[in-house]
């Protein structure tokens, strides 16, 4: 056979009617083993989703499945916004470029205007590319060189997460990603929402330059500072010349009931980074908007104009054109509005189900459709017998019960929900922002159902039909 005869290769149709056995093969052989038992755990890989369409994904076998999850805030207009599909078509059809390296790019120019008319103060150049971890990368070289005077260490928030690139990862706070990568010496860590911790840093460590920030964290289980404190960020962050990052790849694009999360507190950032949401749940999109002095002190001759960018993929003609339709899309709809409307529903109802099952439920956070849920402690949820005995297994079996209720509101709900990186205590959720009350209701009702099982028979029902289903035998602590 020749060299470069076509190998056997599998087409797109194949693809769609690959079965879950056949998918899980492939998985373990060509992606990742590891990913694929930790789905096996939690009996995520028996379902293979077919299609999907506004607040739900349908499976091979037709059964729909209400998305509380939202691709971790991904996917503010629900699965293939009708809009945003017709325009992705006509920019198609109509045989639009998509590189543009060589030239200017109208619709990078047009998006760009676009996210300057929404940003507050002086929030006007925008730098694209394709993910929140590039965008955090970008953003962070940009305050380096903005940053006044010699003054090259980076902060950032305990728990923080901001991608898992070299840079975003040297200022994201995880042991299991951190692992023992040679990641850049020069940062240094703070406590999230402690002003005076920050003041105190800030002052003793002149070389401190840049401050990265999620304004809400979101991998640390929704984390909101307390009130105030990013106005105090802003008056420190002046008063020690520090370039403030807000990263707002999760918290950002209208999830809270303001465009940007930081809006709250009517304050700016020098830059802030987005993502996921927008790209409309179709393209890959990610950005940073910074405050005009800042981007032009750094990159602002022809000299430094390449430094950083553009990328290859930056920009691409259709990811701007999804984007650009999105963002009237936010609006039109008055999704920003909806957010803060539902968000609060859905934080009524939780705060509902914490009173009726405390042993449970340990707390309800959030800002609009960004809520966390945290379950208690497996010992803490046991009959009191057995309490003291358990609590010692607590650290062990961590996550353990958030674990078996995103399992089981999947199997017996058709519910899906998101499980959380640091605070596996903590189930995520993020629904697309056109959810609707029936939706808020449709989630609330399960949770009720499922947690008036004790915890005996809420365990064992995961078992029987999880556990023994996907033929696992390891114990769930550490699953999510
Ligand atoms: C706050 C925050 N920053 C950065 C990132 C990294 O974004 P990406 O996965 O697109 O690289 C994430 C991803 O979840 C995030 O939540």
């Amino acid at each position: 056979m020749s060299a470069t005869a076509k190998p056997d290769l599998m087409s797109v149709e194949e693809a769609k009617h690959l079965r879950h056995e056949d998918v899980a093969d492939l998985m373990a052989n060509y992606i990742s083993p590891g990913q694929l038992r930790l789905l096996k755990l939690l009996g995520f890989d028996r379902v293979i989703i077919d299609h999907a369409e506004g607040m739900y994904y349908v499976d091979q076998c037709g059964r729909k499945i209400l998305d509380f999850f939202g691709g971790y805030g991904s996917l503010a207009f629900g699965h293939n916004h009708p809009r945003i599909l017709t325009a992705r078509r006509t920019f198609s059809d109509e045989k639009r470029h998509e590189i543009a390296l060589a030239f200017m790019s109208q619709y990078a120019a047009a998006l760009s205007y676009n996210l300057a008319q929404i940003a507050p103060g002086d929030l006007d150049i925008t730098f694209l590319c394709v993910s929140g971890s590039e965008a955090n990368e970008a953003a962070l070289k940009l305050a380096e060189r903005a940053a006044t005077g010699r003054k090259p260490t980076v902060l950032y928030a305990n728990n923080a997460f901001h991608g898992k690139t070299r840079g975003a990862l040297s200022v994201s706070d995880s042991e299991l990603y951190r692992g023992d990568f040679q990641l850049l010496q020069n940062t240094r860590r703070v406590p999230f929402g402690d002003v005076a911790a920050l003041d105190r840093v800030l002052s003793r460590d002149r070389s401190i330059g840049v401050f990265i920030l999620e304004t809400i964290q979101g991998g640390a289980g929704i984390v909101l500072p307390p009130d105030g404190y990013l106005r105090a960020v802003r008056e420190l962050c002046d008063r020690y010349g520090v370039v403030w990052i807000a990263d707002e790849v999760q918290c950002g694009y209208g999830r809270t009931g303001r465009f940007f999360a930081f809006e709250h507190e009517e304050v700016v950032p020098d830059i802030v980074t987005l993502a996921k949401s927008l790209g409309g749940g179709k393209a890959a999109v990610g950005a940073y908007i910074a405050r005009r002095p800042v981007f032009v002190k750094a990159y602002g001759t022809s000299k430094t104009a390449l430094v950083h960018g553009p990328a290859t993929f930056a920009g691409m003609g259709e990811a701007c054109a999804t984007a650009i339709e999105a963002l009237h899309t936010l609006y039109d709809e008055e999704l920003i509005d909806n957010a803060a409307a539902q968000g609060a529903y859905l934080q009524e109802r939780l705060g509902a189900l914490k009173h009726k099952h405390p042993g449970l439920i340990a707390d309800i956070r959030g800002r609009g459709l960004m809520v966390g849920l945290e379950m208690t402690n497996i010992s803490k949820s046991m009959p009191r017998g057995f309490r003291t005995l358990v609590s010692m297994l607590d650290e062990r079996l961590r996550g353990g019960l958030a674990a078996i209720v995103g399992s089981l509101l999947l199997h017996e709900y058709d519910v899906l929900v998101a499980f959380t990186e640091y605070d596996r205590n903590v189930i995520r959720l993020e629904p697309p922002l056109i959810v609707q009350r029936e939706h808020v209701d449709q989630l609330a009702d399960s949770l009720d159902d499922l947690l008036s099982r004790d915890f005996t028979r809420i365990a064992m029902d995961y078992v029987r039909k999880v556990k023994l289903a996907s033929g696992q035998r390891q114990l769930i602590g550490g699953a999510a």
